[in-house]
């Protein structure tokens, strides 16, 4: 089968199409015929040597895909030949609390990910896909959608009404973008680009700021609130961005902090708690988390958004895509 490998962590030429033996399922799990990948920026971070965890050599990479049954070993119950499916980024996160091995399980880092024709996952491991969907729709889902939807559901308790602030027009903030509007909040969405965040309205978005016009945007969401504060802030830039994320939020509100987008500075932890803030470090999800996630994607007919889908053969020229920043959504590959 065709597929791809990382056999060094230094950069895009790193990355090599190979012919491997097809993997066959063994007790407990499922063989996937994969139809579409999807990017995310720690499959740049790996291949760039700069993820802060170590792959395993020549891995298969990328934590997102989905595709088709074609087998199942023994003693699976929850898939059959023919079902539409999606891989589950943690391998071993089923449900509850995550424990200290679960980033051991991770598709495209520690163990072998979705970018070949056939990938073989545990049964716990694999999540069935929203009806409405693609194969290149659902293959966004893993990784930036679960993310976005365990930190406004799970960690923000996500109720109508309460103001929501995304940073940026990637992955990640474009599923917290569309999850907050699902559930009837508000939302203030920040971009480096007039342009995506004219899409960004377009998408439900109730109030823009263009961080590099304004770059003091935590001041302007605060304005935006009467002077109260947002409820959450779904944090992306990381270091660069965490402490007008606290100046951003009200008394009592919550960041859920991702990503390491921007830069580096200092944060003074005084500032945590004279906003009491609720601050919380999110990992993805667990299998269940991603399986209630498509029922509210399939109730509400969400739909991802696919900036751009390129061909198995144009894999590079995908992962320098993403690299640019130049995108709105997801980056897809099609297998
Ligand atoms: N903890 C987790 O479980 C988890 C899961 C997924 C992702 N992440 C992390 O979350 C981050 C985003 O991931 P992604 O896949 O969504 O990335 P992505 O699709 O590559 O998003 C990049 C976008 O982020 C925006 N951005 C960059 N610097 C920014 C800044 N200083 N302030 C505000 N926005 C900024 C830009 O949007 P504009 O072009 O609109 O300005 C850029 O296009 C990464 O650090 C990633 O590693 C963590």
């Amino acid at each position: 089968m065709r597929a791809y490998q990382l056999k060094s962590q230094t950069g895009l030429d790193g990355l090599e199409r190979m012919e491997l033996p097809e993997p066959r399922p063994a007790r407990g799990q499922i063989a996937i015929r994969v139809a579409a990948c999807s990017l995310n920026y720690r499959d740049l971070a790996i291949a760039t040597g700069a993820y802060r965890q170590p792959a395993k050599p020549s891995v298969i990479p990328l934590s997102d895909g989905a595709g088709e049954v074609i087998g199942v070993g023994p003693d699976v119950a929850r898939f059959k030949v023919g079902d539409r499916v999606a891989g589950c980024f943690f391998q071993d996160w089923d449900a509850g609390e995550p424990n200290a091995y679960v980033q051991n399980s991770a598709l495209g880092g520690a163990r072998d990910g979705m970018l070949a024709e056939v990938v073989v996952l545990e049964e716990r491991g694999v999540v069935h896909i929203p009806a409405h969907m693609s194969f290149e729709e659902a293959a966004t889902l893993p990784c930036a959608a679960l993310t976005a939807w365990h930190a406004l559901i799970e960690h923000g308790r996500l109720i109508p009404g309460q103001t929501i602030l995304v940073q940026g027009t990637g992955g990640v903030s474009i599923f917290a973008l569309q999850i907050a509007r699902m559930m009837g909040a508000e939302v203030i969405a920040t971009s480096s680009s007039d342009e995506k965040l004219a899409r960004a309205k377009a998408l439900g978005a109730n109030h823009l700021i263009n961080y590099r016009m304004q770059p003091d945007w935590e001041k302007r969401a605060v304005e935006i609130t009467g002077g109260r504060g947002v409820d959450q802030v779904v944090e992306v830039g990381g270091p660069g961005t965490f402490a007008k994320s606290l100046a951003a939020i009200r008394v009592g509100g919550k960041i859920s902090q991702i990503g390491v987008l921007a830069g580096m500075a200092e944060v003074n932890p005084a500032m945590i708690l004279a906003k009491r803030a609720n601050v919380q470090g999110i990992s993805v999800g667990s299998t269940r988390m991603f399986e209630a996630m498509n029922r509210a994607f399939s109730v509400n007919g969400l739909k991802p958004v696919v900036d751009h889908a390129f061909s198995f053969d144009q894999t590079v020229e995908a992962y320098r895509h993403l690299k640019a920043g130049a995108h709105f959504g997801k980056v897809v590959i099609r297998i």
